[in-house]
């Protein structure tokens, strides 16, 4: 800044030195008013065009000639008196205002800058974001996996985030087509979104951006700030209290409003949910009964479910037998089954008012299964909200000839991507333990 300005004295300023002064504090403002508006064309050489105008403000104008006026004028003071002084100013929406001057207080020290493109990022505010993009990716941590796999990996880019299917941790006898594994990752990418959310961050999602790659499930970017909503600060603690509750459910039955309102949660995110009449789970029962009966037979589904549940799976992963019941209780709908019986004590009660509801959607690809997680976290944290429990049965998606008669119960509706029951929480007893997870540094990359 020592070019620019001199000296101060008690008395006004010269007349050419008002005039350096003003004249660095209107390029300043030019400066910032390019990165508030512009995408491009900060000269203005040509007419300008409407796409080259942003569609979401970047900053705020009112604040920031107040912020350059200071920044002249103690530009001005410290050149004269050699002092080194720090310029602490606040909210972030004026950040423009000091990304601007870095550019003329850098053209004057050092001659050589030849940046032409206006930087679209605050500089305060970009620490924010890549701090917003980490609490996303702990909350992400908590999702539901099947089998507890989390089949995650993200890689933090400081603005952005990205999401990748980790084939090490996806189950090749039980889903070969990795479609409970990329439901999963589906359910983290929607955990994300809701911390971005509660954070005060609007983020853009692409999904599956490089078909060349169809392990890239997703691309977050967390731009914008926006008014925080106090159901995305309640969703952000739900997932804390979130879990697998596989105890048999409350002989109250769950009202009908209640379903309304988490039939809609799935539909927030494309997603249906199609909840069974009395009979329909007759044929749910039996279809539960024949995939389970399939996949007990099988050596290799046997040993894969061996290897993700029990005493001797994967540190930070996997099924305890802590969650698991101890015996098969007597259900219309046969419970989960993993191969072996656990340490729960589980009362042997019937599931009369338990409901059952089959998540859909129109196709049945990568997309659609990603959509489902986004849906299945939805509505989990919707219903957990409401004092409801919900268990994921897989059983009968896993095994062709069962996910077909899951499919007729749609009666031509769509594709199942996964049965779910759902019953009134017992809260008088002590609740299953929490699961484990793995540590971020499994699941999370700083490239
Ligand atoms: C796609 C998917 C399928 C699942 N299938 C079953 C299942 O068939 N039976 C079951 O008891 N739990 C099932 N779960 C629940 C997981 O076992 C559970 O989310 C995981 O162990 C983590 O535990 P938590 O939900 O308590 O955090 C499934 C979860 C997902 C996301």
């Amino acid at each position: 800044m020592s070019g620019l300005f001199s000296v101060t004295r008690a008395e006004p300023l010269a007349a050419d030195e008002l005039r350096r002064v003003d004249a660095y504090w209107r390029a300043a403002n030019y400066l910032s008013v390019g990165q508030i508006y512009l995408m491009g064309k900060p000269l203005l050489r040509e007419p300008l065009l409407p796409e080259q105008v942003k569609p979401r403000l970047l900053g705020h104008w009112g604040t920031t000639p107040g912020l350059n006026l200071i920044y002249a004028h103690l530009s001005r003071i410290i050149a004269a008196r050699g002092r080194e002084a720090i310029y602490v100013t606040g909210p972030g929406h004026g950040g423009p205002g000091l990304v601007a001057n870095t550019r003329p207080a850098r053209r004057s020290a050092q001659h050589s800058t030849r940046r032409t493109r206006m930087p679209s990022v605050q500089i305060a505010d970009a620490q924010a974001v890549t701090r917003a993009l980490a609490h996303a990716t702990t909350a992400a941590s908590h999702a539901p996996s099947i089998h507890n796999t989390q089949p995650w990996r993200w890689w933090a880019h400081g603005d952005h985030l990205e999401l990748f299917l980790d084939e090490s941790r996806t189950l090749a006898v039980a889903d070969p087509d990795r479609r409970l594994a990329i439901l999963s990752c589906g359910a983290a990418l929607h955990h994300a979104l809701v911390s971005l959310a509660a954070d005060g961050r609007h983020a853009t999602v692409t999904r599956l951006p490089d078909k060349a790659r169809p392990t890239h499930l997703a691309t977050v970017r967390a731009d914008a700030r926006i008014p925080v909503e106090a159901s995305a600060i309640r969703h952000l603690q739900t997932i804390a209290l979130r879990h697998t509750d596989r105890r048999p459910v409350q002989s109250t039955a769950i009202d009908a409003q209640k379903l309304g309102s988490i039939a809609a949660a799935a539909e927030s995110q494309n997603t249906s949910l199609h909840v069974l009449r009395p009979r329909q789970i007759f044929d749910l029962a039996s279809a539960t009964d024949h995939a389970q009966k399939i996949e007990s037979e099988d050596e290799a589904w046997q040993a894969e479910m061996d290897h993700w549940t029990g005493g001797d799976r994967i540190p930070g992963t996997g099924i305890p037998d802590t969650v698991v019941a101890r015996e098969a209780s007597q259900t219309t709908v046969p419970g989960p089954e993993f191969g072996h019986p656990g340490k729960t004590a589980i009362a042997d009660t019937h599931h009369r008012t338990a409901v059952f509801a089959i998540l859909y959607g129109p196709g049945d690809d990568d997309l659609d299964w990603l959509r489902a997680g986004e849906a299945l976290s939805a509505v989990w944290l919707k219903a957990t909200e409401l004092g409801l429990s919900v268990v994921p049965l897989s059983a009968t998606i896993e095994v062709t000839l069962t996910r077909e008669a899951v499919r007729q119960l749609l009666s031509g509706l769509g594709h199942p991507y996964l049965v779910l029951r759902f019953g009134v929480v017992d809260g008088a007893t002590v609740g299953p333990p929490r699961t484990p997870r793995l540590p971020a540094e499994r699941t999370v990359e700083q490239p």
